[in-house]
């Protein structure tokens, strides 16, 4: 190991973000360590999908478990820690609010107190969301000035965090900061989410393996970017000389429709109509209709803007699922 090269935590490693943070720290020279759960069988196939998974050195914890996380921490005295680790389905949520809160919410402040007694040099990052935003916007947009108006015991959970996140930076001094992201994917994106689990069964449809394709909400909108554009957001937030929260999205927003039909479109699939059918069981007690970004702040100050477009998006995910059926 270059004894000068900075090391990072990533907690989450396994999952979306994860991986693709992991692969950006590593190709700047970073000591990248990726906290994952106990598990009898884990997964590292969105690692391996990266290419990085012999790259990255592996510590156990859990967002629930304190003294793992002061452990962790006081081992490794990472110069940055990123926080990813959540249960991050929205539509779990209300089903397991306890869960998400102890993860989302709790594990968050173990984290932070880790940091502030254990490494109080050590820069953190917290994966705060366009979900907290929910049902509130400023003329049709969201950016750092929006109130807060969360609609899910996630949102709800991930408020808690951003505002100890602020907390901690005001209240000790520690560099903290909050990447309130919008909606990001990619090939590895989690098969719960509307845009993977829309690909997925484009590709089942196309092969034969499928003949429906069952969604709820299809009038709902999201800013959707892609995940390896997002992570280098994260990074230049943590290469600032001040501790601030970003916005961070596209600028831009489309119906869950829009995408369904750019995915049967893509993979050659005319009346998409004939496929898809609603059912209420993945319609939300609460749902939130709309976001979309107002990113001026992260294009002034991190100079960060997204290389993909929505087009680009839907047919590169498109692609790698129709590649994973065509092997099957
Ligand atoms: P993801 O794919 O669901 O990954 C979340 C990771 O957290 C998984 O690796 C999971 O571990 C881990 N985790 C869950 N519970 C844990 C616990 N108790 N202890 C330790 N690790 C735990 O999520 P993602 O899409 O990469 O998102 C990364 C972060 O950004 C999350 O905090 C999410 O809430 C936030 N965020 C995401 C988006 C987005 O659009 N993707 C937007 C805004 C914010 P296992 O692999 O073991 O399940
Ligand atoms: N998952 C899912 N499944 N969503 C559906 C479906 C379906 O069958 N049909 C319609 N939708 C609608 C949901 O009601 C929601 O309005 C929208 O599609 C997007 O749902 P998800 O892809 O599950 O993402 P999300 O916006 O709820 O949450 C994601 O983005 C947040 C950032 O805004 C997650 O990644 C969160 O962790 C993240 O914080």
């Amino acid at each position: 190991m270059n004894r000068m090269a900075k090391t990072a935590l990533v907690t989450g490693i396994l999952g979306q973000d994860g991986p693709y943070l992991a692969k950006l720290l590593i190709e700047k020279g970073y000591k990248v360590f990726g906290m994952i759960r106990r598990y009898s069988n884990p997964n590292y196939d969105n690692l391996d999908y990266l290419g990085v998974t012999k790259k990255v050195d592996f510590v156990e914890g859990d967002m629930t478990d304190e003294s793992s996380l002061i452990n962790t921490v006081r081992t490794l005295r990472p110069d940055e820690v990123y926080n990813l680790a959540a249960q991050s389905f929205v539509g779990d949520s209300w089903q397991m609010a306890k869960l998400t809160t102890e993860v989302n919410a709790l594990g968050v402040l173990y984290l932070l107190n880790a940091i502030k007694f254990f490494s109080p040099t050590t820069k953190f990052y917290q994966a705060s969301t366009s979900e907290m935003f929910g049902l509130g916007n400023t003329n049709g947009y969201q950016d750092e000035n929006t109130t807060f108006h969360p609609r899910s015991p996630y949102g709800i959970a991930k408020v808690y965090a951003y505002w100890m996140t602020v907390n901690f930076r005001e209240s000790y001094s520690l560099f903290t900061c909050n990447g309130i992201l919008f909606n990001h994917e990619s090939p590895i994106r989690g098969i719960q989410f509307v845009t993977r689990k829309i690909t997925d069964g484009v590709a089942r449809i196309k092969y034969g393996l499928s003949k429906k394709l069952s969604l709820g909400n299809l009038d709902a909108k999201r800013d959707w970017g892609f995940a390896g554009d997002y992570v280098e957001a994260m990074y230049r937030m943590m290469q600032q000389k001040k501790p601030d929260d970003f916005v961070v999205g596209t600028g831009e927003n489309h119906s869950v429709r829009e995408f369904v039909e750019l995915a049967f479109h893509y993979a050659g699939i005319s009346n998409w109509e004939k496929y898809v059918v609603t059912d209420p069981r993945f319609k939300r007690p609460a749902e939130v209709y709309e976001l979309k970004s107002r990113p001026t702040k992260v294009h002034k100050v991190l100079e960060w803007k997204p290389k993909v477009s929505f087009k680009k998006l839907v047919k590169m995910m498109v692609d790698a699922d129709l590649k994973r059926f065509e092997y099957a």
